[in-house]
Order: C-alpha cells, then structure tokens, then sequence
C-alpha cells in the first residue's frame, strides 16, 4: 500500500491522548505551514487560527466541551475561528497582499476585489459566517491529513458549546466566533479505539460513475 493510504488508514479520531508527549517544535511548524497552505475560496482565508497553549484555559475550555480529556491532554489545541463581518477590511487587506506579494499595482485587482464583493455583500451575517466556516473546515482537513503523514495523532472536534469557547477565549473582541477545533499530539498506548477497525462506505455506496 502506498505510503498516504497507509497513513490514512494508521490515523483515527485519537480519543485518549498521552499527556506526556509533546510535538516538536519543528513538526508542529510543517503542520502549522501546511495548515496555512490550505485552500479557501477566493483565497480569501477568512478565519484564524488559535494555537491554545495556557494550561488554565484548556481546563476551563474541557469543561465546555462534554469533559472531552483530549482537549487537556493532546500536545496542542488548535481552535478554528472565523472573521465576523466580513467586508472591506478582509478583502482590502488580502488584496494589498497580493499586490505586495506579487509586485502588482493594487488598482489592477479591482476586477477580483468586485468579485469578490459580489459574492459577499449581499449575505446575511450568519450566511457569511457559515461560508467562512466551511472554508475553516478545509483548513483542517488539510491539517489533519498533514499530521497523518507524519505520524502525528489528531482529533478534529465539533463536540463542544461554541458559544462558551467564544467567551473564555474573548474572541468577539477580536471579531471571531469558533468553528471547529482540532487537537493534535501522540495517542496514548491505552487508547482502545486505536485497535477499531476503520469503517468507511464502500466505493460501490460512495462513487457515482457517469
Ligand atoms: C467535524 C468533525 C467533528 C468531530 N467531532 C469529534 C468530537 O467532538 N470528539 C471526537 O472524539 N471525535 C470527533 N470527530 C471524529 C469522528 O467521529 C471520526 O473522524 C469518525 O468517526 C471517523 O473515524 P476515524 O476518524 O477514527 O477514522 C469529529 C470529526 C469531524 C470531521
């Protein structure tokens, strides 16, 4: 088998991780980088990433997420959040980047910056931000598959009150509201669901030729 499938089928929704075992810096770096690399629509990236590290604050955030013990003892809690209100600030600032990334005047994007305002402007905030949160969603599948590769044990997670997360981590004072979470770390040699057969639809329930 080759190697990405044989990762695939190494990675699971890791339940109980080993609290003694930290990620390096420098693996947690490729995954942070391949995270950032991720696809969005429009390559707008309208969210931010929350590398949660103060021990207190996962302990409060557990609390809030059904006592999920992953949450403490996986090496990193990642929380995927996005931008409220999205607008002119968002693309103003995305297209100086491209401008100063790509050595473009930022007048000669004003085509796309329409684009994208047309896409955008006319949702309802709540619309606007489940588009951004499926465009978070991406980002971690992108980071989850990374650490699959490198042998590294990951948990996207949805079980918690999103709400709560908001509050204990002040994030509507920056303008973002949480989508997602994922953990990341080393299983614990205990964890039983390591040994769970994976179950999947078969190609013949999931594949649709024409
Ligand atoms: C968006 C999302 C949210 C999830 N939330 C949780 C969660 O809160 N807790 C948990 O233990 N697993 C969670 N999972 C893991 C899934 O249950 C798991 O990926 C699925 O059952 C397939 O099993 P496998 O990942 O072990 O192959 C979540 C997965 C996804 C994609």
């Amino acid at each position: 088998m080759n190697t990405i499938i044989e990762s695939l089928n190494w990675r699971y929704a890791t339940k109980q991780y080993d609290a003694s075992k930290k990620i390096s810096d420098q693996d947690l770096e490729t995954l942070l980088e391949a995270t950032r690399l991720s696809v969005s629509s429009y390559g707008l990236q309208p969210y931010k990433i929350i590398n949660v590290q103060n021990p207190k604050l996962r302990e409060e955030l557990k609390a809030v997420a059904w006592n999920q013990t992953q949450i403490t003892d996986a090496s990193q809690l990642l929380v995927f959040a996005v931008e409220k209100n999205l607008g002119d600030k968002q693309i103003d600032a995305y297209m100086q980047n491209i401008s100063e990334t790509r050595g473009i005047p930022v007048e000669n994007l004003d085509g796309f910056k329409g684009m994208i305002h047309n896409a955008i402007d006319g949702l309802e905030e709540h619309t606007k931000q489940e588009w951004a949160k499926k465009q978070a969603y991406i980002a971690l599948s992108t980071l989850i598959t990374t650490a699959a590769l490198l042998k590294i044990d990951a948990t996207p997670m949805e079980g918690f009150d999103a709400q709560a997360f908001d509050r204990i981590l002040d994030l509507d004072a920056h303008g973002l509201a949480t989508a997602v979470i994922a953990v990341i770390g080393y299983r614990h040699e205990e964890d039983a669901a390591q040994h769970y057969k994976k179950v999947r639809k078969s190609n013949q329930d999931l594949f649709i030729n024409l």
